[in-house]
C-alpha cells in the first residue's frame, strides 16, 4: 500500500477535554479508543486507517492495545504499526500508545500469564508489529495468582529501566494484589500511571470492590474498559440482533447476554437518553465521566459513524439528581 496522505485537523485540540491521569504529568483524553474489535485483519487496512485518523482528528490521543488483540492476535498491533509507518509516526509525540500482555497469546508455557519471560518477550514483539521504539504505557493485562507478584511487577520495572515503556499500568487486578502492587511500584520509583477496569451502568465492580477508589488514593489514575457493556448500553439490540453486530460476530459478546431482562433495562434506559435529548451510547459514557475519580473512557467502534456519535458524549448536560436516580432505580427494579 502506498502510504496514505494524510495531514491532521489544525483544530484537533479545540474539542477534546483532557484529565490528569492520578499525581502524574499525564493528561489522558476523556475519550480513548480502544482496539480489542474492529482493527483485525477482517477490517481493511483503508477503514482502520480511516477510523485512527479521525479519533487523531478529534483530539484522541490514547490508543488502547494488547498483544492478543485481532483476531486473529497481534493483527490490531499489525494494523496499528501499518498505520504508525504510513502516517501517524510523524504525530508519534503526539500519542499516548499502550499495549499489555498476560493472556494467552502464544503456545506453550511461556505465552500466557504473568512470568517475567512472557512480559518481556511479549512487549518486544508489539513493539515490532507496531512499528514503534517504546510504548507509552505497558499493562499486566490480568492477575496472576501463581506467579509472585513480585516477579511480574518486577518485570514492569526493569521494562521502565529498560526505555520500552513509558509509564506502566495494572488491569484487572484485585483490591490486594493490587495495593501490594501500588507499593512495589512506588518503593522504586516506577509508580503504577493507571489502573484499567470494566465500569459502566450495569457493572458497578470498581465501586463495590473499592478499587476505583484505591486508584485514587494510591495517585493512580483510572481508565474504564467496555463502558458501552461491548454494544449492549447503544441503540444497537433494540430491535434485534443485526449481522454485522458484535454479538452476531459470535466474539466475546454472547447472544445469552441480551436476555430479556437486559433488553428491557436498555429500552427503559433508552427512553432516559432520549429524554435528556442523547443516544444511550452518550448517555452511558457521560454516566461513567460524571466521575471525577475516572480518568479516561476507552470506546470501542466499529465504525467512525459511531466514533463521531460517541464522541458527543463529550458535550452532554449535566445529570439531574432525578435522573440518576431513575437510571439506579431501572438498573435495580429489573436484576
Ligand atoms: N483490560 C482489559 O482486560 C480489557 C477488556 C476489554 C476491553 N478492553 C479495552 O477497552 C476497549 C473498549 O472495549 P469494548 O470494545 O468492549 O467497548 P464498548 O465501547 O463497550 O463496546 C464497543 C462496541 O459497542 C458498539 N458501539 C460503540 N459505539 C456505538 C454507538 N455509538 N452506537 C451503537 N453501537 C456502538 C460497537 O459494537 P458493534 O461491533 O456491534 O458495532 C462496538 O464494537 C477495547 O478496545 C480495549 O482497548 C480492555
Amino acid at each position: 500500500m502506498t502510504p496514505h496522505p494524510y495531514s491532521p485537523d489544525s483544530n484537533r485540540y479545540d474539542e477534546m477535554k483532557y484529565r490528569r491521569c492520578g499525581k502524574s504529568g499525564i493528561l489522558l483524553p476523556e475519550i480513548s479508543l480502544g482496539l480489542w474489535h474492529n482493527f483485525g485483519k477482517a477490517t481493511p487496512l483503508e477503514k482502520s486507517t480511516e477510523m485512527l485518523h479521525y479519533a487523531f482528528d478529534h483530539g484522541i490521543t490514547h490508543f488502547d492495545l494488547a498483544n492478543n488483540y485481532g483476531p486473529p492476535y497481534g493483527s490490531a498491533e499489525e494494523t496499528f504499526g501499518q498505520v504508525i509507518k504510513n502516517s501517524l509516526h510523524t504525530y508519534r509525540d503526539e500519542l499516548f500508545v499502550s499495549t499489555k500482555a498476560g493472556y494467552d497469546m502464544w503456545a506453550g508455557p511461556y505465552g500466557n500469564w504473568g512470568s517475567r519471560k512472557y512480559l518481556m518477550a511479549s512487549l518486544d514483539q508489539s513493539l515490532k508489529r507496531m512499528n514503534l521504539d517504546y510504548v507509552d504505557l505497558f499493562y499486566t493485562h490480568r492477575y496472576d495468582p501463581n506467579t509472585p507478584l513480585e516477579e511480574t511487577l518486577q518485570a514492569l520495572v526493569d521494562i521502565v529501566k529498560r526505555g520500552k515503556a513509558l509509564y506502566v499500568g495494572i488491569s484487572r487486578w484485585p483490591y490486594e494484589a493490587a495495593q501490594f502492587g501500588y507499593d512495589y511500584l512506588r518503593q522504586r520509583d516506577v509508580p503504577c500511571l493507571i489502573y484499567q477496569g470494566r465500569y459502566h451502568i450495569f457493572d458497578r465492580e470498581p465501586e463495590t470492590t473499592g478499587v476505583l477508589q484505591q486508584a485514587k488514593d494510591n495517585g493512580s489514575g483510572f481508565i474504564v474498559f467496555s463502558p458501552l457493556a461491548q454494544g449492549l448500553l447503544t441503540d444497537r439490540y433494540l430491535n434485534g440482533i443485526p449481522e454485522d453486530s458484535r454479538i452476531a460476530h459470535g466474539g466475546h459478546l454472547k447472544k445469552e447476554s441480551l436476555t430479556e431482562t437486559t433488553l428491557k433495562r436498555i429500552k427503559a434506559l433508552n427512553d432516559i437518553a432520549t429524554r435528556r435529548g442523547q443516544s444511550l451510547a452518550e448517555m452511558a459514557i457521560a454516566w461513567i465521566l460524571k466521575d471525577d475519580m475516572v480518568t479516561s473512557v476507552i470506546v470501542g467502534a466499529s465504525s467512525t459513524n459511531q466514533l463521531s456519535k460517541n464522541l458527543n458524549a463529550l458535550n452532554s448536560p449535566a445529570f439531574t439528581k432525578e435522573e440518576l436516580e431513575e437510571i439506579e432505580a431501572v438498573c435495580k427494579q429489573m436484576v
